[in-house]
């Protein structure tokens, strides 16, 4: 144990393994206080470095060397030294530049979180909600790009991607042959197939699910219905590609969507197939396990919050529970 290290972040203290990122650092102390990340992916070598919405401020090198960076610094991509002592939301410095980055974010975004698949599961969406401005100062035009079909199941909407690579790096690292990537440079970056049209084949479909906004989404599922007046559901099959280890998304009696199971921090637990995710859309298919957990600070968990029980002094009192009973049929629902 005597080679991990110290780090303390917004004052608690955890020891890590040497090498050990500053994000990854927070993670191991979980909740509040860690550091959004739009870019980097635990899972993505090299991913990371490219949206700075995880800056956090270093106010304490180590112990060898205390002075504190001069700069804000990318905690995706800044390993933890032995004293370390980094502040994320105890630092005002960190609050007001991380609205600065989202108001970058958002520069050529276009705010169509009523019409869009992603809304519910966005992470940019969860960021413009805690740290954006009510309106915009830009006064330039702003990108605009038609749809693009990359084969039948995938969509790019290339004006909501914020260039974060990760869809990049899924087909490098996932698939055997990438076709997609991100052409031109600066304000004329974007992602672009090259030759062939389609990106296909057995693990592509993942890079809908890495996408942490709505720029990569599911053609089989778009408009069917909002995610949060869905059902998530835990199933596995036996696949010959992938572990099989999903979640299904529940309309009634239907599957509309079969997506990778995700962690707390909004990870894919383990990447799937494009079999599980396209083709498998029918209960038989499966084995159920039960309902998936959604946290409940997750618009998702709207209406299906398991923790919903009646209050005690309404179970004993039958006119309380007669004036309740929308609230009652909505706890015992679930
Ligand atoms: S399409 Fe999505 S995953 Fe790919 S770079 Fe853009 S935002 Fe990132
Ligand atoms: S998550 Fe660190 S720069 Fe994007």
């Amino acid at each position: 144990m005597s080679d991990l290290i110290k780090v303390t972040i917004d004052g608690i203290t955890v020891d890590v393994a040497p090498g050990t990122s500053i994000l990854n650092a927070a993670r191991q102390i979980g909740g509040e206080i860690v550091p959004p990340a739009m870019c980097y992916y635990s899972k993505l070598e090299g991913s990371g470095g490219k949206c700075r919405t995880c800056l956090v401020k270093v106010s304490k090198g180590s112990e060898k060397d205390p002075r504190p960076m001069p700069k804000l610094v990318a905690s995706c991509r800044t390993g933890v030294m032995d004293g370390m002592e980094v502040q994320n939301i105890t630092s005002p410095e960190v609050v007001e530049a991380r609205k600065g980055v989202v108001e970058m974010l958002l520069i050529n975004h276009p705010l169509d979180c009523p019409v869009c698949d992603q809304a519910g599961e966005c992470h940019l969406q969860d960021l413009g909600y805690e740290h954006g401005l009510s309106s915009t100062r830009y006064e330039f035009e702003r990108r605009t790009f038609d749809r693009i079909d990359i084969g039948d199941k995938i969509q790019l909407h290339m004006t909501r991607c914020i260039l974060c690579y990760r869809c990049v790096f899924t087909a490098d690292q996932i698939t055997n042959q990438r076709v997609h990537g991100v052409l031109g440079r600066g304000d004329a970056a974007e992602i672009s197939t090259y030759i062939e049209k389609a990106i296909d084949n057995d693990f592509s479909g993942n890079v809908i699910d890495v996408c942490p906004v709505g720029a990569l989404t599911d053609k089989t599922f778009r408009f069917k219905n909002r995610v949060w007046f869905t059902k998530p559901v835990d199933a596995h099959r036996d696949c010959p590609t992938c572990s099989g280890k999903v979640t299904l998304w529940y309309k009634g009696e239907d599957v509309i969507r079969v997506t990778a199971r995700k962690d707390q921090f909004g990870e894919v637990e383990e990447f799937i197939c494009n079999t599980c995710r396209f083709d498998q859309k029918k209960t038989s298919d499966w084995v159920i396990e039960g309902p998936r957990a959604i946290s409940n600070q997750s618009v998702i968990s709207s209406n299906h919050y398991d923790t919903l029980k009646p209050l005690p002094v309404i179970k004993t009192n039958l006119q309380l529970q007669q004036s309740n009973k929308d609230q009652f049929e909505r706890a015992t629902k679930l």
